[in-house]
């Protein structure tokens, strides 16, 4: 047995002792998504952490979807392999700043992309994620203004689509603002027939050039219904491993970061892998914890989210 097959099958004893189920994001290392119970965008995610009936969710992602999950399922022990694995939009958006933000906006309803902290949850009318955010703005009364935090790219892009005006904050994420419009018009020119699909985190510029806008799990939706053979891919290659394993006859390509840095891959979501996995299931930690005060407050808004979301 290799020193994987050992370790793949250590973890799936554990996770039977532990009764635990292991849900992944898309951007998690291709072996992590072969072991999750369960790989999705981060709707759909939350929604299996607030359904789960296991004791343990181990949470292969980053830290605010495993904090997602804790306000979802407090009473089920939530781990995380890697504390450290952060995001770029949720450090981008401080808790203290956001605060004195939205105070000069009192009008305005909050409405706040899943990628943030708790305590900037708490502070929140309404959470969505890349998958409903356009349909959540469409449900509010034309007349309410309205603050979106913290990816600014997203935003626009609601913005546009909705045509609603949006007060923004200056949120980004740092993996899907490192695509390179040169690159991708040069893949655009080898491969004519490709048909350019992203996600909406990404710059206007390459949102302009896209044929099919959407989140994790629409991009890989659409890869299946898409009579296209080629597809051009402008989100974290991580993806491209379940789009290999659905489509293994389409041809798929990602596109290079600027000056053609390999930074196109999240460092905070290849925090994870396997040998931490193995360890958090083992040790129980690290181990989400929360302020029941904070949790309560975070989870109206997300509450409200799952409700509204079709
Ligand atoms: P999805 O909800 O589309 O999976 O996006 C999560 C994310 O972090 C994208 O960078
Ligand atoms: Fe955050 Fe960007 Fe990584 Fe997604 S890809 S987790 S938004 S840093």
């Amino acid at each position: 047995m290799s020193a994987d097959n050992t370790l793949v099958a250590a973890i799936q004893r554990l996770k039977a002792d532990r009764n635990a189920v292991i849900l992944a994001h898309y951007y998690q290392e291709p072996e992590i998504q072969d072991i999750a119970d369960f790989i999705g965008d981060s709707l759909e995610l939350s929604r299996k952490a607030a359904a789960t009936e296991a004791d343990v969710i181990v949470f292969c992602g980053v830290h605010f979807m495993a904090e997602t999950a804790k306000i979802l399922s407090p009473d089920k022990t939530v781990v995380l392999p890697d504390l450290e694995a952060g995001c770029s939009l949720a450090d981008d958006c401080p808790a203290d700043e956001f605060a004195a933000f939205r105070a000069r906006y009192p009008d305005h309803l909050v409405i706040s992309y899943i990628n943030c902290t708790a305590a900037v949850k708490a502070q929140s009318d309404l959470i969505c994620t890349s998958s409903n955010a356009v349909d959540l703005v469409q449900q509010l009364p034309q007349d309410q203004p309205i603050l979106f935090a913290p990816d600014q790219n997203l935003g626009r892009w609601v913005q546009r689509q909705s045509g609603r005006d949006l007060t923004l904050w200056p949120g980004r994420c740092i993996v899907h603002e490192t695509f390179s419009e040169e690159a991708l018009l040069q893949l655009k020119l080898e491969h004519p027939n490709a048909e350019v699909i992203a996600h909406p985190e990404c710059q206007q510029n390459l949102l302009d050039l896209a044929d099919f806008i959407g989140s994790t799990s629409k991009l890989l939706q659409h890869t299946e219904t898409s009579s296209a053979e080629t597809f051009i891919v402008l989100t974290e290659p991580g993806i491209l491993h379940q789009m290999h394993q659905r489509v293994p006859q389409k041809t798929l390509l990602d596109v290079p970061g600027l000056d053609g840095c390999s930074c196109n891959a999240c460092p905070y979501m290849r925090l994870n892998n396997l040998e931490k996995l193995h360890q958090c299931l083992d040790s129980l930690e690290p181990a989400i914890e929360m302020n029941e005060a904070l949790r309560l407050q975070a989870l109206q808004p997300i509450q409200r989210m799952l409700e509204m979301s079709r």
